[in-house]
């Protein structure tokens, strides 16, 4: 298959477009480079720009089988820095990437939403794609408004499907360290102390593997089967308290420290029902392997100046690109 990755040298692209290269597909990537390039060393064609670029998305589309569409804003915080420029991205250009898809004869597109539109839920309940969206960010707002625009736009011959990730977890070329398990890892790892604001938010996370896998699933499921429809994408769900004793536990000699007050209102658990269901997908690994696989590449020296680069962080590298 010749697949399109938008944002396929972001975190979660880094690792995708390898692993979509391993299985034999032919990769073009359409990515403004904000945080780099670090999978230069990968054959795959690149396409340098902006996503919102109209001509760009329309050249981005033509020869390709399928879309999986991850440029963005991708964070609630950097995605409320500069709320007309996340319209931009967030929403809009979904619009025009759907549109120019479907006029060059794209099968299918694969829509990165977020589990973040489901806002907050009290209770041990886990949520399905049927329950009610309560978005809480203007990210989480234009991931759920982009996924119904893409949805009226597909047809019998055009397959839109959406996954709603949690969290992400685990290494990437294109590392982060600003989502939750890899935070924890990294405050683990550089000064033996974990924060825990709140503690008792849910989180659903998903290992960035079984995130690639998911990808892989959604694009091969038949088309009737998941046309229009989205999907949670989750391995585990965890309270932000328990993700940090699993961390100390696992990074022996981690102190945990509790403060009450947390700006973070965002609360949910998330099924796996409909994902195992319709696309016969289950995840392999657990937030355990990330944090163990980190664990070792910070042992070999790998990262340098986890604590302060801005590369690691979107919101400081969205904000140091503004200066
Ligand atoms: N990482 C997570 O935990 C997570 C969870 C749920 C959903 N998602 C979604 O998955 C997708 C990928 O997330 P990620 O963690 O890899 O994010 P990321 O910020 O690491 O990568 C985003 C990529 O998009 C590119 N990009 C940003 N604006 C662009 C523009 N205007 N034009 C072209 N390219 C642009 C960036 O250069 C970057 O390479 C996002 O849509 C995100 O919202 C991520």
């Amino acid at each position: 298959m010749k697949i399109l990755i938008t944002g396929g040298c972001g975190y979660v692209g880094s690792r995708l477009v390898p692993y979509l290269l391993a299985k034999g597909h032919k990769i073009r990537v359409l990515d403004s480079l904000v945080f780099g390039n670090n999978i230069k060393d990968f054959n795959f064609e690149l396409i340098e720009g902006d996503i919102c670029d109209e001509a760009l998305c329309d050249k981005a589309t033509k020869d390709i089988d399928a879309v999986i569409h991850l440029a963005a804003i991708s964070n609630d915080p950097t995605a409320e820095l500069k709320p007309e420029t996340t319209k931009r991205v967030n929403l809009d250009a979904i619009i025009t990437l759907t549109r120019c898809a479907k006029k060059n004869g794209v099968k299918r597109l694969i829509l990165a939403s977020s589990s973040t539109l489901y806002g907050f839920k009290e209770g041990d309940v886990f949520l399905t794609e049927e329950d009610e969206l309560v978005p809480l960010t203007l990210y989480g707002k234009y991931k759920a408004e982009g996924e119904n625009a893409s949805f009226a736009l597909a047809d019998e011959n055009f397959t839109v499907v959406s996954l709603r990730p949690g969290t992400v977890c685990g290494f990437s070329l294109r590392q982060r360290f600003d989502l939750i398990v890899n935070i924890f890892t990294n405050h683990a790892l550089s000064n033996g102390k974990l924060i825990i604001e709140g503690g008792k938010q849910k989180r659903p996370i998903i290992h960035i593997l079984d995130m690639c896998r998911a990808y892989e699933a959604a694009l091969h499921a038949p088309a009737e089967k998941v046309n229009k429809q989205a999907f949670n994408v989750v391995g585990e769900n965890m309270t932000i308290e328990d993700i940090a004793k699993r961390v100390a536990e696992l990074i022996p000699g981690t102190e945990i420290t509790y403060v009450d007050k947390t700006d973070d209102r965002r609360s949910y658990f998330t099924s796996s029902d409909k994902i195992k269901k319709v696309l016969g997908f289950s995840p392999k690994l657990n937030m355990a392997d990330a944090v163990k696989e980190l664990c070792n590449k910070f042992e070999d020296g790998y990262f340098k100046d986890t604590m302060a680069d801005s590369r690691f962080f979107n919101i400081k590298t969205l904000k140091e690109l503004e200066k």
